[in-house]
């Protein structure tokens, strides 16, 4: 019996890999590491002193994806493989719905023949796109996304859906993430972004550890408490365990399911930056500049529900994110390739 992780190399991925093995589950993992290097999971083994089997394919592949199936005796499914960055969703929206929704599909279609019944899906809170509710929970109303890849999550979700409908023995769990940071407290894993990185911390350490000169807020005028944009960080430890009640969860309620994994606290962009310098003793250097085109003011999560049917809460508080973010950086300047 295992569970097959595709998209496990990557950041969310290898941390939940880590759980699971911690836990004494058997990993299966499928990863093309577009994204990611071997090295995030030798040092998952290495952590946890076990082992798990590595298949570098794409979900793509039908062939791959049924030789998974004949060799082992897959019993759940989670499903983190896919393209993320939204600006580049913008420039090749092909390559994204492909990627994700295709990806998504040939993976249930498989999955339905080798007849594995549980399926834990990585969604993301841009499927609220931008809601009048704040706090977001699972009941607000989806759409409204402003690029290809907020679509294609939204699109799965939907085709999650359908599939459950049509098959009212599976458990489908969608868990709409809001913005995951940190790493783990070895700081022997983290997240390790190609180039630039689009996403907060990412920037702000490389610009603490002098890989990068500045960090540009995106607008100082949003209507929020000091002018920046507020958001919803939960670490990355958190979400893995998510992912574990998740499982736990799969005998229980519904066919199809939906859970918010946040923090249920809105952070803006200046009070990121402060508990950063607070953590790391190191002074960011910012300017603010013209608001992100597609930025939204504020988003944080209502998780009351996967609080009261998962029975998982996030525990992880920002100090503690901000100082396993700086740990990893400072450790890995230059992520996996050293
Ligand atoms: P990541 O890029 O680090 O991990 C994704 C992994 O999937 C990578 O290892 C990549 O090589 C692999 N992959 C991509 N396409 C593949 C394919 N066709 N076949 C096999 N492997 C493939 O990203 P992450 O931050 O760990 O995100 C994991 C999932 O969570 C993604 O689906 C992402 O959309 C979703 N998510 C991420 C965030 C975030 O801010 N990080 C927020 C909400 C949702
Ligand atoms: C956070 C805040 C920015 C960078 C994105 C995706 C979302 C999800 C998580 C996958 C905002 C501000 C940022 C910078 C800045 N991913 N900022 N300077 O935009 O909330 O969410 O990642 O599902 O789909 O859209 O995260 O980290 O990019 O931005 O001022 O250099 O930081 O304006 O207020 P976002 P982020």
């Amino acid at each position: 019996m295992a569970i097959l992780v595709t998209g496990g190399a990557g950041y969310i991925g290898s941390h939940t890999v880590l759980a699971l093995l911690e836990r004494g589950d058997d990993v299966v993992v499928i990863d093309n590491l577009s994204n990611s290097s071997r090295e995030s999971l030798s040092r998952v083994e290495a952590l946890t002193g076990k082992t798990l089997t590595l298949y570098v394919e794409d979900v793509l592949n039908r062939d791959a994806l049924k030789t998974i199936f004949e060799q082992h005796k897959i019993t759940d499914i989670i499903h983190f493989a896919g393209l993320k960055s939204v600006g580049e969703s913008v420039q090749k929206p092909i390559e994204y719905y492909e990627n994700n929704v295709n990806g998504s599909l040939i993976l249930l279609d498989e999955m339905l023949s080798a007849g594995v019944k549980n399926f834990i899906f990585s969604s993301s809170a841009t499927v609220y796109g931008n809601s009048e509710i704040i706090p977001l929970h699972e009941g607000c109303k989806v759409g409204g996304t402003t690029n290809p890849y907020g679509t294609s999550k939204l699109m799965i979700e939907q085709i999650l859906s359908d599939v459950a409908l049509a098959n009212p023995e599976l458990r489908i769990t969608c868990l709409r993430y809001f913005n995951p940071v940190g790493a783990h407290p070895s700081g022997k894993i983290g997240e390790d972004p190609n180039g630039v990185p689009c996403n907060l911390l990412p920037y702000i350490t490389q610009v603490a550890i002098g890989k990068l000169t500045c960090l540009s807020i995106y607008g100082g005028d949003y209507p929020t408490k000091d002018g920046t944009g507020v958001r919803d960080y939960i670490h990355v430890m958190d979400l893995a365990s998510g992912h574990l009640a998740a499982l736990d969860h799969k005998d229980k309620g519904a066919s199809f399911k939906k859970f918010n994994l946040g923090t249920g606290v809105g952070y803006s962009v200046l009070d990121l930056i402060a508990a950063f310098e607070n953590a790391s003793g190191i002074s960011v250097n910012y300017k603010i500049v013209e608001r992100r085109p597609g930025d939204i003011a504020e988003c944080w999560s209502d998780s009351s529900l996967a609080a009261q049917e998962l029975g998982w809460k996030a525990t992880r508080k920002l100090d503690e994110m901000m100082r396993d973010s700086w740990n990893w950086q400072q450790k890995n300047p230059n992520g996996y390739l050293e």
